[in-house]
């Protein structure tokens, strides 16, 4: 999730490398660096902001009008000068920046290492130097080509040559490419708006392809080799719009973003038979066996991710799992022994409520693992074991991506538990693996229905209150729907287990409240639908989100948001995403600033 540039020209490449990386350093920002060459290779790199590279230039300017940078968002490694990016092979012949991961990193290491290979930093990006040094016989193209072939994930990579002093060699493997034209230069960078005030004329590089890039221009290939004839796209979005991808909001490109969250968090880590390998996550089978609780504790939609965390949990080990809000937790004298595990979760791992409760664990001698999106961040460093969800950086205060990515993280955990403890057997690992690798997919079908969350925000945005209901998993998204809808949208909502509606808040339900009810939970299917009977009955607006095959719905409710039919225990993931528009339509609707809502902040530091 990193930002990337790169240029080719008759200026100086370090203060057009710098100046982009500014540009892009919402990608990511606990490093940067660059290597510019005039002939022999220079690399400079900073920990921490764009800022300390910058003043670490200023100084001393690189010569040279070739080059390539990077802003990194750590997935391997802590952010430390070290694991900054450019990274080069031991004859600092070749240097390479990389956004995303090398799934298949730990072999490739071991390798490099039986053949006698020193590593320089912690990550996997380094690998790739090395790899393009050994597999060189005189064409950087074909090293790079044969690099890619040994490397697996989905990723973008940038190499330059000391050997081959002209051209830079790109690839893009999922990860975003762009090439931007000038006259007698060419940029090259991860994203447009790193690079729109220079250009408006843009080769967009496609997934599987490389590109050869030189100050006359560039050359795009397939991976395999064969030529690719890519028209010249022109971009007229003004700068703000650029760095949202083109969407209106942060928040609305997030949300589309979460297919490829999916994708990056599972990388590597999930085999199609069911089995996981956790990085950084260090306890092993005895200590899962002997386990008698796991505990989650965190706040705002982090906590809704552990309400679906708990059910699987106990669903899949048939162990105990409570979760409980950190600011509670911490004041509530938890009865914690030794042989229980505390899972704290917080997207920013800064969130000091959640750190507080974290840190309890250890005073019980119980062990916390953390599952965060912050590589180094506080909680992580807190922790035991740490399981990185991989969602990049997500600006919006409404968090989407980095909640779908904490539900992925559990259903591994859940299956590395499972398996230890001899509640997930073969046939089941595998079934759950099937299912989260459709996920992506049918997240992009879900999207792609973009329209039915558009009317149903048209027909409740002019409602005074709004209710979410559902049972088990529903329950949970239902929460998260809803608050999702107050964060942004300003109406007041709530959420409540479908049965209790009738223990009180059935007294406000009067004709056209509308009432979001979740159904994707089969084995409580029917009494959910008691539920909506006795909300129409009081003349309520009932909008479901459903199954594609549930007909029985479009009996009684006025708006049904669709998602395709999968396994209970996967679907809070697909059902969370229609809610997620819903609350971001509604918003727009009401003309409110939506990455930004009033009197909240991204990263809550005060108890
Ligand atoms: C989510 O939309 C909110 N902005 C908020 O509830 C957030 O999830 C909560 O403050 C926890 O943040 P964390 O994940 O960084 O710990
Ligand atoms: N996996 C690489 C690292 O940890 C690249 C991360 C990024 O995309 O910034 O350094």
């Amino acid at each position: 999730m990193c930002g990337i540039m790169g240029y080719v020209g008759p200026q100086q490449a370090g203060p057009i490398l710098v100046d982009g990386l500014k540009r892009l350093e919402y990608r990511g920002y606990d490093s940067a660096g660059i290597a510019v060459s005039n002939g022999d290779i220079r690399v400079q790199k900073a920990e921490g902001k764009i800022a300390n590279l910058e003043s670490l230039i200023e100084g001393d300017q690189p010569n040279g009008t070739i080059g390539i940078g990077h802003t990194r968002w750590a997935t391997h490694g802590a952010p430390t000068d070290a694991n900054a990016h450019p990274h080069a092979d031991p004859s600092g012949e070749f240097v390479v920046v990389h956004n995303g991961i090398i799934e298949n990193f730990q072999s490739i290491r071991d390798e490099l290492a039986d053949r006698g290979a020193e590593f320089s930093s912690e990550t996997d990006s380094e690998l790739l130097a090395h790899l393009v040094a050994q597999e060189y016989d005189g064409d950087l193209v074909e090293a790079v080509r044969r690099t890619v072939a040994l490397s697996e994930g989905a990723y973008a990579m940038v190499v330059m040559s000391k050997l081959e002093p002209e051209k830079i060699v790109a690839v893009r493997k999922i990860s975003p490419l762009v090439v931007g034209l000038g006259d007698g230069e060419t940029y090259l960078a991860s994203d447009i708006p790193a690079i729109l005030h220079r250009t408006r004329d843009f080769l967009i590089i496609e997934d599987d392809e490389m590109v050869i890039v030189t100050a006359e221009g560039a050359t795009v290939e397939t991976i395999g080799g064969d030529r690719i004839e890519r028209e010249v796209t022109h971009i007229d979005w003004d700068a703000g719009q650029a760095e949202k991808g083109g969407y209106e909001h942060f928040m609305l490109k997030e949300i589309h973003e979460q297919p490829d969250v999916i994708t990056e968090t599972l990388g590597g880590r999930l085999s199609e038979d069911g089995t996981v390998r956790l990085e950084g996550v260090e306890f092993d089978d005895a200590y899962i066996e002997a386990l008698d609780r796991v505990w989650i504790t965190a706040c705002g939609t982090a906590y809704h991710a552990g309400l679906i965390g708990q059910e699987i949990f106990r669903r899949v080990l048939r162990l105990p799992a409570n979760v409980e809000y950190a600011h509670e937790l911490r004041y509530a004298n938890p009865i914690i022994g030794p042989c229980e595990l505390m899972i704290a979760i917080s997207q920013s791992g800064e969130t000091a409520d959640t750190l507080a409760a974290a840190r309890i664990a250890p005073d019980h001698g119980a062990r916390m693992l953390a599952i965060t999106n912050v590589v180094g961040s506080t909680l992580s460093r807190y922790a035991d074991d740490v399981l990185y969800t991989r969602a990049g950086p997500e600006i919006s205060v409404a968090s989407t991506k980095a909640y779908m990515a904490m539900l992925i993280g559990q259903y591994l955990l859940a299956l590395r538990l499972g398996a230890a403890r001899g509640t997930v057997d073969e046939e089941l690992a595998q079934a759950v693996s099937h299912g989260l690798h459709q996920l992506p997919g049918a997240i992009e079908e879900v999207l792609g229905r973009e329209q039915e969350a558009i009317s149903a925000a048209e027909e409740i945005v002019d409602a005074e209150d709004v209710y979410f209901i559902g049972r088990g998993l529903d329950y949970a998204i239902a929460m998260e729907g809803s608050l999702k809808l107050k964060e942004i949208s300003y109406l007041h909502s709530e959420a409540m287990p479908a049965g209790e509606l009738k223990h009180g808040t059935l007294a406000l339900i009067t004709k056209d409240v509308p009432v979001i009810v979740v159904l994707t939970q089969r084995a409580v299917y029917d009494k959910t639908i008691s539920a909506v009977q006795e909300i129409k009955a009081r003349g309520g607006r009932i909008i479901a989100v459903a199954y594609d095959t549930d007909t029985e719905i479009e009996k009684y409710a006025d708006t049904v948001m669709r998602i395709p039919d999968m396994d209970d225990l996967l679907a809070p993931v697909a059902a969370v995403v229609p809610l997620q528009l819903l609350a971001y339509h509604v918003a727009r609707l009401r003309g409110h600033d939506i990455d930004q809502p009033r009197n909240l902040a991204k990263s809550v530091t005060v108890e």
